[in-house]
């Protein structure tokens, strides 16, 4: 079950082995919960499209102050045309557009009034002054500026307000295509099956059909609803669409997490990375269609970290596996600079902040720097050919971007204005200022800020430092043995593998649930990625689903 925005709830099996179901409610508290889940999902859609329409006048106004921009910018050089030919009459007449803005102009409640086209071109009487329009311009081109800021700092209220609207923890699920090698690989257990084709069809964008159906039993169909689906034939970008607004709020403060879950050769690696990242290291830039979602975040981090080159962000980035329970670590090189898979351990610090011990953590000023990092490491990652899938990852991968940046304009005390959804309905709170690191420190766990939740409101003054973590991960499939054929030490690492995803989803059961203990600690990966799991971040699942009968 899983905590939806408004505390609406969703059943979501997730077909993985032997996994056991999530428990169910009695009938009359079901009936009840319904309700009160209609009733906020009512709420959480009036307030939602209430935003919308915030979101869309003040897009709409920031449009008018760019088109004023450009008007103004382009009438400076004829000014400065203007310069050896007008002769200097100043006059102490304030020009029109310092004049102090009528109180009922529709702009007035949100600041400065911007000078409009006309009131620009009024402003160069016959025999006016060449450098008096020049200096007023740039005057004028100041305000105009600080009036974009404005704007783009409230869009940006407005974009997260919108996130945190709809929840912090969103399940998608992909269906992936049959393809060729499907019925190639076919395991033992396969073998007795009489159906072959697609089981899995998408209903629609939140509803998946699955037909059940076991030797000898009568086909059942179920149905299961996510946050979004997407069918065989959509494109990585439309998947990479829906991540995007949440690498806009990683910029902002918060954490994030996004990570693929699902049954083996159902596409999971293809989803977060794309094909064969490890020979190519799908570089952020070109025409990339089959790029996954990592390296599309990677481009799309420091595009945006681009626009506001004021907030000297630094980012850097560290890439481990959970593989059989150990965290290795796929950056680390030995005293001879040759990469070593060290194994670490997740510490607490004192803050109640999961670490990992020794961690190499690479600084990294672009996204090529970033995706050549991350090919590197996964040419260490561990993967095996199974009966299902050829190119099986057996190990976690986790993927850390860390960011420490001046804090954004956008600050908490923003979100406190009286246009914020209620308390109730808000999501994470981004992340008190981080205390300033030293430049060229070493950039060693010990470093980080601590977390503090909850601590953020109003403290975000424009001289503090955000620091907030993008968590990317590509776990490792839940398997069948029966079908996929493992043995010996690979039997091993799927009975590890599906262990630790079931101790996945009871993490994921309690917090929904809102369970007084969470159980973290039942395994590395949950351990490791507690601060993630926890309700302090955004997190994003896209499920992954085969279509066809060969993972049932
Ligand atoms: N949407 C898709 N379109 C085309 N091919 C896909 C798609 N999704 C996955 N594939 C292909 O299916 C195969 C299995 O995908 P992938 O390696 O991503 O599975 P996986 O879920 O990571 O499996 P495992 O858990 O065993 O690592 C790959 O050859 C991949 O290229
Ligand atoms: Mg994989």
């Amino acid at each position: 079950m899983i905590k939806k925005s408004g505390g609406e709830t969703t059943q979501v099996h997730v077909q993985c082995g032997d996994q056991k179901p999530l428990q169910r409610p009695g009938p009359l508290a079901a009936s009840r919960l319904r309700l009160v889940a209609q009733r906020l999902k009512r709420d959480v859609e009036v307030l939602h499209s209430w935003s919308l329409g915030l979101f869309r006048r003040y897009q709409d106004a920031q449009r008018d102050c760019l088109s004023e921009i450009v008007t103004a910018v382009q009438r400076a050089p004829l000014c400065h045309e203007a310069l050896p030919r007008k002769t200097v009459a100043l006059t102490d007449k304030e020009p029109v557009w310092f004049q102090s803005p009528s109180p009922l102009t529709p702009r007035a409640e949100a600041g400065p009034r911007w000078p409009s086209a006309s009131t620009l071109r009024r402003c160069r009487p016959e025999g006016a002054a060449g450098p008096l329009e020049a200096g007023c311009l740039e005057r004028s081109l100041q305000e105009m500026t600080e009036r974009y800021q404005q704007e783009r700092r409230e869009r940006r209220r407005l974009h997260n307000t919108l996130v945190e609207l709809r929840g912090s923890i969103r399940v998608h699920c992909r269906l992936r295509p049959v393809l060729p090698f499907d019925d190639e690989f076919r395991g033992p257990g396969s073998q007795n099956s009489p159906v072959s084709g697609a089981v899995a069809h998408a209903l629609d964008d939140e509803t998946i059909l699955v037909e059940c159906s076991r030797p000898g039993r009568p086909l059942i169909n179920k149905t299961y609803t996510f946050e979004r689906v997407y069918g065989p034939a959509e494109s990585q970008r439309a998947v990479f669409e829906d991540v995007c607004p949440l690498l806009t709020s990683f910029l902002d403060g918060y954490d994030v997490c996004i990570m693929a879950y699902g049954q083996t050769g159902s596409g999971k690696s293809f989803t977060m990375l794309g094909p064969r990242p490890e020979q190519d290291p799908a570089l952020p830039s070109g025409p990339h269609g089959h790029l996954g979602i990592i390296p599309r975040a990677a481009g799309e981090v420091f595009r945006l970290l681009a626009e506001n080159p004021s907030r000297r962000p630094e980012v850097d980035v560290s890439v481990v596996e959970v593989y059989n329970n150990d965290i290795c670590d796929l950056l680390a090189k030995d005293s001879c600079a040759v990469v070593s898979r060290a194994k670490c351990q997740v510490l607490t610090t004192t803050e109640g902040r999961k670490e990992v011990s020794g961690l190499t953590r690479e600084s990294v000023q672009s996204a090529v720097e970033l995706m050549t990092l991350v090919a590197a490491a996964l040419r260490l990652r561990t993967k095996q050919a199974t009966a299902v899938h050829a190119d099986s990852s057996r190990s976690h991968l986790v993927i850390t971007v860390t960011l420490t940046a001046a804090a954004s304009s956008c600050s908490t005390a923003d979100r406190q204005s009286d246009q914020s959804p209620p308390a109730e309905l808000r999501g994470p709170t981004p992340r008190r200022p981080a205390p300033g690191r030293r430049p060229g420190a070493a950039r060693t766990v010990s470093s980080v800020s601590p977390r503090t939740r909850g601590l953020g409101q109003g403290s975000q003054g424009p001289g503090g430092q955000v620091l907030s973590k993008l968590q990317l991960v590509d776990l490792a499939g839940s398997e069948c043995v029966g079908v996929s054929g493992v043995t010996g030490s690979a039997l091993r690492e799927t009975s590890l593998i599906n262990r630790s995803l079931a101790a996945l989803a009871d993490v994921l059961g309690a917090l929904s649930e809102g369970r007084g203990h969470i159980p973290y600690r039942n395994s590395t990966l949950t351990h490791f990625l507690q601060d993630a799991l926890g309700g302090d971040s955004w997190l994003l699942v896209p499920g992954t689903q085969v279509s066809s009968s060969k993972c049932r």
